[in-house]
């Protein structure tokens, strides 16, 4: 919160005449209603003008601080450690955060058909430990009746926005009005990564993506083909698939839950490569840590991932893939590099009780195969296979994207400008 400006939070209030004291009555009482919001697809506080007048016999007992309430939204496609670090930023600058989700079309109006659906980027988003709330199908540049109605439905604070300029279609900033009402935060751009960047990994590597994976069909192949220019293109151009992330301690420490399983905690282990984290594989994570009291994940190695899925994979490195996995509510630890084979030693010295696997999964050759990576656990009858609730994969995700290559080309090189300009002017800015 280092930064944090509480006086313009007081001028709210003032400004529309209550006191600021009687809130921290108010929420109690809400608290002990049971009506606070803290579930999803819930939306906004409900008010309780009329249980004012009796809010004074509490505020002199206990008092606390209202809420804040902040808000931040996006389009959340393809989404990746940069929006969950911006998300967790936007946290840090109040007590509840809400995220506003784009709507599909406004997405398609705006740059174009989205890679995901609004019902995985909803799955996304309400995965990420820091999100409170969802507000569903929001508008793409931010209009007045819609910050009016933040302000005073959804009782937001603040309007928060990464520190690049968002600009309405007559060259107008988008958060003009919430500036001037002192109700708009920044926060700092997260380096080295944006959709556009792995949408350029994912088109770069299409070819060996086609080559290297029966799960794509023939009529891929023409896709494939075209796809040999653009990677040569984009390699000459300084392209955008070349990964500008430095993986430091701290960003990983912020986004851990730095606590160990309890006393007499069941830790269930899944593991896998995370790549290109999807709704998917959010839906397995929740699956998985219902079977416990603790959930380990156990991050595979580059190299595991290269030898057992084909060089094309992973599209995300080790790190890259770590701070999704770390984002996800239903996480409480993971292994960074985690072997291939789950040993007996790996499970007495995480004191493991069970180990899952889901349904779906890129491959499930290694049932055939003579060296089974969950024969330890299998003899020791820890093993257990778990439904998958939805049929996802990082292959079907890149697949789709292969699809639309030729849309996603032409979104991607006005990126590509963009982003270079960003690069060439870029300047340091303090901030976590
Ligand atoms: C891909 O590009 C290389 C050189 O740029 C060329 O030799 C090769 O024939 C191309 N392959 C296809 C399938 O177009
Ligand atoms: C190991 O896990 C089991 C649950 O499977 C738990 O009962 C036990 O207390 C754990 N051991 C320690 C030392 O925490």
């Amino acid at each position: 919160m280092g930064s944090m400006d509480f006086e313009s939070n007081n001028w709210i209030w003032d400004g529309v005449g209550y006191y600021s004291h009687l809130f921290g009555g108010i929420m109690l009482t809400a608290a002990v209603l049971g009506i606070s919001s803290s579930y999803f697809g819930k939306i906004g506080v409900p008010s309780l003008p009329y249980l004012w007048p009796h809010m004074e016999v509490f505020h002199k007992k206990k008092y606390r601080k209202k809420p804040i309430r902040v808000y931040m939204d996006g389009c959340f496609d393809l989404m990746h450690y940069g929006h969950a670090n911006a998300l967790r930023q936007a946290k840090a600058l109040g007590d509840i955060l809400v995220v506003g989700v784009v709507s599909d079309e406004e997405i398609i109006a705006n740059k174009g058909p989205p890679v995901l659906s609004m019902e995985e980027r909803l799955t996304l988003v309400s995965g990420l430990k820091w999100v409170d709330e969802v507000i569903t199908n929001a508008p793409y540049a931010i209009t007045e009746k819609f910050m009016d109605k933040l302000f005073n439905e959804h009782k937001i604070d603040y309007i928060i926005h990464g520190d690049d300029p968002c600009l309405l279609p007559d060259g107008t900033d988008a958060y003009a009005l919430a500036k001037k009402a002192g109700r708009y935060k920044q926060i700092k751009r997260t380096e080295g990564v944006s959709s556009t960047d792995i949408v350029g990994r994912i088109l770069s590597s299409a070819k060996d993506i086609k080559a290297g994976n029966e799960c794509f069909d023939n009529t891929l192949s023409e896709h494939a083909n075209n796809m040999n220019n653009t990677k040569a293109e984009e390699r000459q151009s300084g392209g955008a698939q070349i990964s500008h992330f430095l993986p430091t301690s701290r960003r990983i420490v912020q986004f851990s839950n730095g606590k160990g399983p309890g006393p007499n905690a069941r830790v269930v282990y899944i593991d896998g490569a995370f790549d290109l984290f999807h709704a998917g594989h959010v839906e397995i994570l929740k699956s998985a840590r219902q079977f416990g009291d603790f959930l380990l994940v156990g991050i595979h190695s580059d190299e595991t991932v290269s030898e057992h899925r084909g060089t094309q994979y992973p599209i995300m490195d080790l790190h890259e893939r770590s701070l999704s996995v770390l984002a996800c509510r239903y996480v409480d630890e993971v292994i960074i590099g985690s072997p291939w084979e789950v040993t007996k030693d790996m499970i007495i010295t995480f004191n493991i009780s069970l180990v899952v696997h889901g349904t779906v999964a890129e491959s499930t050759n290694f049932l055939n195969d003579d060296a089974d990576p969950y024969a330890a656990p299998k003899s020791m009858g820890i093993f257990r296979m778990i439904e998958s609730p939805k049929d996802i994969t990082t292959s079907s995700v890149a697949k789709r994207i292969i699809a639309n290559h030729e849309v996603y080309k032409k979104r991607n090189a006005k990126k590509v400008e963009s982003e270079k300009r960003y690069y060439a002017e870029k300047k340091y800015v303090s901030g976590d």
